[in-house]
């Protein structure tokens, strides 16, 4: 994951070595300690991750697995009437197991038989550089924790459930995977933050809450909606514009409320068109996003 919501829960390594999750007044898990505690094991697992080896094995609780059966046949049906095309076919090519959380290596097998992407584990927040840069190798990072059971239908921070349902349904598909990689190789060629955080807004504006129309209708392309039960009731009601990058780097980073605005493609093709376009085009001195 990286910086795409405002409830983080950082992540602590004391010098005896112990790591744990600070939790903020409004976050769900606030006042769960055995929730905590399950949360700075999977941090700690993460950190412990050797690269290139598989992603830790984490015991999940039979409640987090009810959370993934409830969440997942939701999103299930919702991604019938919302979902795009090849959305669909990367969720297909994945094949979640519907009765269980699956394990984030299991998953990365599957998604690097696809496309050669694998997905590693990521204790919490990972710079921007850093998660974007490792996209060029093929390489996603994603958080293993669950969101807390009190709340199936909301997580205030990318769980598992949303790297797993969407970004591993995008990077199951070969298309959507060749985008992801060029997202990652432009990154790396970028040297102004301010650079990197247009890509960052592109990306999130496509790759996390972006739309295209198919057969005369919108459909849902972004990992952000289609991993929500929520926002895939929201979208439609959103003001929904051509994709523009100006249009894009003027709006307001807003990921605590459901988006006002969202950018629709008129097709596949035309949302690889105008990646390829922007991506190729960036520089160091391409204009500022607004804050
Ligand atoms: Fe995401």
């Amino acid at each position: 994951m990286f910086k795409e919501a405002t409830l983080y829960s950082p992540v602590i390594k004391e010098d005896n070595g112990i790591v744990s999750v600070v939790f903020s007044r409004d976050h769900p898990g606030y006042n769960d300690p055995q929730y905590q505690k399950h949360r700075a094991a999977i941090a700690d697992a993460a950190l412990r991750h050797v690269p290139g080896r598989p992603a830790p094995y984490i015991a999940y609780t039979e409640e987090e697995h009810a959370t993934w059966r409830t969440v997942g046949a939701e999103l299930t049906a919702k991604h019938r009437t919302y979902g795009c095309r090849e959305f669909l076919a990367g969720v297909e090519r994945l094949a979640l197991p519907a009765d269980r959380l699956p394990q984030l290596s299991e998953a990365s097998a599957t998604i690097r038989r696809a496309t050669g992407f694998t997905l590693s584990p990521a204790a919490g927040l990972v710079g921007v550089r850093d998660f974007y840069g490792s996209l060029a190798d093929r390489r996603f990072q994603a958080t293993q924790y669950v969101r807390h059971a009190s709340m199936p239908r909301f997580s205030p921070e990318p769980d598992m459930i949303h790297e797993v349902v969407g970004h591993g349904s995008h990077l199951a598909n070969p298309r959507l995977a060749a985008l992801y990689e060029l997202i990652g190789r432009t990154v790396r060629r970028l040297e102004s933050d301010e650079a990197v955080a247009l890509v960052s807004r592109v990306f999130w504006f496509t790759m996390e809450s972006g739309l295209v129309r198919e057969d005369g209708g919108v459909k849902a392309l972004g990992a952000s909606l289609l991993s929500s039960c929520a926002e895939l009731e929201q979208f439609r009601q959103a003001t929904i514009r051509p994709l523009d990058v100006a249009a894009m780097a003027a709006l307001p980073y807003q990921v605590e409320s459901y988006q006002p605005v969202l950018f629709c493609a008129d097709s596949f093709t035309h949302l690889e068109d105008f990646l390829a376009g922007f991506l190729a085009a960036v520089t160091d001195d391409s204009p500022l996003v607004a804050a």
